[in-house]
């Protein structure tokens, strides 16, 4: 039985005191049945380590750099964000393969470094409008999980898998549970036929999960948490979602 996770992703929002005011509605609700995680901006990254230290709660980062260290003004490497204990960080987020132009490629190298320090990389893949209403949502996730799958090779089973289709994110215009259950057992497929482990990884929805509809689709059979995005800001909320998942 795979324990699920609740993933949130600030995205670029947050201040000292809203950050504080948050964590501590959220660690005030504990204990909970899931896995529970907050991926912060980089800045918040010491602030949140030292507060939920020892919480049992746990975070990461929102990106790494592909790169161990070096002249590349701006960005953070996997070693940096290891030494603020991060356990997971996302990759390949949509609003960066987007906006940040990364490739598949660019994803899958970003994954493996931050494996190498040790941190679970979070890794999102998902179609856009158009290529759904192409009938190509297959064709796109299984090219950009692959990418990822191919560089990782025998350590494959260690990433964590979020399939967000990049029309629900954030639009309030969630996937149906059967939307989203087919393309999680079509990645989980894809997954066995790369590792042995493919049946104890975690395939995380994200999209508009709200506490609303986090149950119909945590219920199916191959979506193990979520990604949570704007629901994640209102501890209630993002307490709602964790305590729909265990
Ligand atoms: P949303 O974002 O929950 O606000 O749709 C999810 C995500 O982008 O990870």
């Amino acid at each position: 039985m795979r324990r699920k996770l609740v993933a949130g992703n600030w995205k670029m929002h947050g201040n000292h005191r809203d950050n504080a005011e948050l964590l501590s509605d959220i660690m005030a609700a504990r204990p909970f049945g899931c896995e529970v995680s907050v991926c912060v901006p980089y800045p918040y990254l010491s602030e949140v380590a030292v507060g939920l230290a020892g919480s049992g709660l746990l975070w990461g980062a929102q990106d790494c750099s592909a790169h161990e260290r070096g002249a590349y003004t701006g960005e953070v490497s996997a070693a940096m964000l290891a030494e603020f204990r991060c356990r997971y960080v996302i990759v390949g987020h949509s609003e960066r393969r987007q906006y940040h132009a990364e490739t598949d490629q660019g994803v899958a190298d970003k994954a493996k470094a931050a494996l190498a320090c040790g941190i679970t990389p979070i890794v999102c893949v998902g179609e856009t409008l158009v290529q759904r209403e192409a009938g190509q949502t297959e064709a796109v996730v299984k090219r950009q999980l692959s990418a990822v799958i191919h560089a990782l090779g025998h350590c494959a089973g260690e990433m964590v898998v979020a399939y967000e289709p990049v029309w629900a994110i954030g639009t309030g215009r969630v996937a149906t549970p059967d939307q989203a259950q087919s393309v999680h057992a079509l990645l989980r497929a894809q997954l066995s036929a790369a590792t042995p482990h493919a049946g104890d990884m975690k395939i995380l929805y994200g999209g508009s999960m709200k506490p609303d509809n986090a149950a119909s689709l945590m219920s199916q059979p191959d979506i193990d948490g979520g990604l949570i995005g704007g629901a994640s800001l209102k501890a209630a909320d993002f307490v709602a979602i964790c305590r729909v998942a265990g």
